[in-house]
């Protein structure tokens, strides 16, 4: 899996640990999926290019790197992918937030949209798209579907947790974008839920349901 990327840093587990925990509550698995964005952020954005610029130190006239061209774009998949915004805006504070509102039909599982809003023009932007959840890939796929049809080129997808049967219907749709996931779990339910995975993640993080 090529353009995959699965995070094997010990602090990412450990933090999946206690998101998938079924006593974690709402005020905790929300703080853990804004910092698992913000661990998973550094490490997607490693190849952000740089320029020298100019600047003056207290000492004496340097050149320094700085991040090149155009701030990002991250665009959450509502609801849930709202949650990892914060973690990764940490990294970019000046990065514009687009949105994509997308929601799984309980019995088809197809996703619907429900609403779309993006930077403009958004086809110079690096574009993080986040979701914690990748489960039969339909909403990722629509979200990147419809991000291209808006212009958007460079394209990388952030999910903390994927079921191996999305993560491969969202390469085969879109092989040129990159997708780092947190943790490949086993497979789907029989209601398109990922095993052993953590449950509805937009209800932890909101405390619904
Ligand atoms: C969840 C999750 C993903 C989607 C994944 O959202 O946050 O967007 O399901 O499933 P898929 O890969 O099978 O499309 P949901 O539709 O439950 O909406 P919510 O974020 O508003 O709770
Ligand atoms: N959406 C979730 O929030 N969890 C799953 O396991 C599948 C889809």
């Amino acid at each position: 899996m090529s353009n995959v990327i699965e995070m094997t840093h010990p602090l990412i587990q450990h933090k999946i640990t206690r998101l998938r925990d079924k006593n974690t509550g709402t005020a905790e698995f929300s703080s853990l999926v804004e910092e698992i964005a913000m661990l998973m952020g550094y490490e997607a954005l490693k190849d952000l290019p740089l320029e020298e610029i100019e600047i003056e130190t207290p000492i004496e006239t340097c050149k320094s790197p700085v991040i090149a061209g155009k701030k990002l774009a991250i665009v959450p998949i509502l609801r849930a992918g709202l949650g990892m915004v914060s973690g990764v805006q940490a990294l970019v504070p000046t990065a514009k937030i687009g949105h994509i509102g997308l929601y799984r039909d309980e019995v088809t599982h197809i996703p619907h949209e429900y609403y779309c809003k993006l930077p403009n023009p958004i086809s110079e932007r690096l574009i993080v798209v986040t979701d914690p959840m990748l489960a039969t890939g339909g909403s990722a796929i629509a979200a990147v579907d419809f991000i291209k049809q808006h212009g958007g080129k460079k394209i990388k997808f952030m999910a903390i947790i994927a079921a191996p049967e999305g993560l491969k219907k969202l390469q085969e749709a879109h092989p040129d974008i990159q997708i780092y996931v947190g943790h490949i779990d086993r497979e789907l339910n029989e209601n398109a839920y990922i095993c052993p995975g953590l449950g509805d993640a937009g209800d932890r993080i909101f405390g619904t349901k």
